[in-house]
């Protein structure tokens, strides 16, 4: 069974929380994962399973924890050969055209990459709800067997 690796891109919190409870819950399942929020290009290539968390800031744009991962990333292109991936994107649709913007990029990215993606960006509006993480968790729960298969 393959680990998962979060990588939780915050700026208030609400993602790195969200990741934090996603993580109790496949620990729960007996899934091995760790969660980064600094990561290094090495812990996506050493990464079995990839899941993004991230909300998006400014307009459209990536948390300032995740953006030199990420501009790495597509500077170094480490390819993923069909390894498994999923995105959890927490926006708010109130910012129209760049609603979940950083959810985007990434979700782009890895399939730049050759990452397999397990399902759709899975997005989540702060207009609808004021507990993604009870929105998330069921839905990584729902992707247990894709992600670690
Ligand atoms: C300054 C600021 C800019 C934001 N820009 C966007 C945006 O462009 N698109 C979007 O979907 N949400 C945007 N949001 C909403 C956040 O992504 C949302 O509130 C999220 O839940 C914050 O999660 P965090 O605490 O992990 O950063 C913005 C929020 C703030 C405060």
């Amino acid at each position: 069974m393959r680990s998962v690796s979060i990588f939780a891109g915050s700026v208030y919190g609400n993602a790195q929380h969200v990741a934090e409870e996603v993580q109790t819950m496949l620990e729960t399942e007996g899934v091995n994962c760790e969660v980064f929020t600094d990561p290094a290009t090495s812990d996506f290539s050493d990464a079995e399973s990839v899941l993004v968390i991230t909300s998006t800031t400014g307009q459209g744009d990536i948390p300032p924890n995740l953006e030199f991962f990420h501009s790495e990333l597509r500077d170094t292109f480490p390819l993923m050969d069909g390894k498994p991936f999923a995105v959890v994107a927490l926006g708010d649709s109130s910012y129209g055209d760049s609603y979940c913007g950083g959810g985007r990029q990434f979700f782009e990215l890895l399939t730049e990459l050759q990452g397999k993606p397990v399902s759709e960006l899975f997005e989540v509006d702060a207009m609808e709800t004021l507990s993604p993480e009870e929105e998330v968790v069921p839905w990584v729960k729902g992707q247990i067997e894709a992600l670690t298969q």
